[in-house]
């Protein structure tokens, strides 16, 4: 185990440790390789094309946890971002500060066998097949620097609840439009054996087009499948819509009261499963 609780290595001023790779075991490895298998499987045909992009440039695989120094020597060839190895969640200004300067902080432990379905905090399953891939795409990569300076600037003015759900609804959970129809970005479903297949199929949830106010106005859930997805047409709009300052965002936004996960709007864009047009 390269980081149970019990041996943590001591982190350093910015939480960051050594992954250690050569300390996995081969059932760890193994853990791995089945997660891989099941999702790569389930994603044919749901995850968007940029994702499988960044697998195959990675050389993301089956055979086993991969080691951070290799993929950081092809990241840093496509979009200068690497991959830095945290013990798990770290403090928000210390997590902003690493995105800011393309560093993207990963787990490194990975969940054990009896948690295939579900774990609670992100593991280097999530970090890595789920993350790290879309780092290759460069105006994915542009945004999430991007967003971890409006992070540090969010912070200050008091409004991280906000920014956080934009995190929430486009990085962990977002979906795309293509032109063959509704695909996953989101991180958090690319790592899910059951959300992956929910989020696109289910009739349940809500998937309404992407409106940056009317998401960081609506709470969410973390202990459960989402009950809305917010849906963009492509990288390049959800960069422009979050390039403009927050501010005045922000100040509107206090003048307003928060929506529920679930809640639709008379006026919000929904979006049926499986098609592609507007
Ligand atoms: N433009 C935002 C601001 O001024 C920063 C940001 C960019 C936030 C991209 C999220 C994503 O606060
Ligand atoms: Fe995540």
């Amino acid at each position: 185990m390269a980081t149970s609780p019990a041996d943590v290595p001591a982190t350093r001023a910015d939480f960051t440790i050594d992954q250690d790779w050569d300390r996995y075991t081969a059932g760890e490895h193994g853990v791995w390789r089945a997660l891989f298998h099941r999702q790569a499987e389930l994603l044919k045909g749901r995850s968007t094309p940029e994702f499988l992009a960044g697998i195959e440039k990675l050389n993301i695989a089956a055979d086993g946890i991969p080691d951070f120094r290799r993929l950081n020597d092809m990241l840093a060839r496509a979009t200068g971002w690497r991959i830095v190895a945290v013990p798990g969640l770290v403090p928000d200004d210390i997590f902003f500060d690493h995105l800011a300067n393309r560093r993207f902080p990963s787990t490194c432990f990975i969940r054990k066998p009896e948690q295939m379905d579900y774990l609670q905090e992100p593991d280097v399953f999530h970090d890595v097949f789920g993350h790290v891939p879309l780092l290759v795409n460069p105006v994915f990569a542009d945004y999430m620097q991007a967003y971890g300076r409006g992070g540090l600037k969010a912070l200050g003015l008091g409004s991280l609840h906000r920014l956080a759900r934009l995190y929430w609804y486009t990085v962990e959970f977002g979906l795309i439009r293509t032109a063959d129809g509704l695909r996953i970005y989101g991180a958090g479903i690319l790592s899910s054996k059951g959300e992956s297949v929910y989020c696109l199929d289910d009739p349940q949830p809500n998937r309404i087009a992407f409106d940056l106010l009317r998401i960081m106005r609506t709470k969410y859930r973390i202990d459960d499948f989402q009950e809305t997805y917010f849906v963009i047409d492509s990288f390049d709009q959800l960069f422009a819509a979050t390039a403009p300052d927050f501010t005045p965002y922000y100040e509107e936004l206090a003048a307003t009261e928060d929506l529920e996960p679930g809640a639709v709007l008379p006026e919000d864009h929904v979006i049926h499963r499986g098609i592609a047009r507007a």
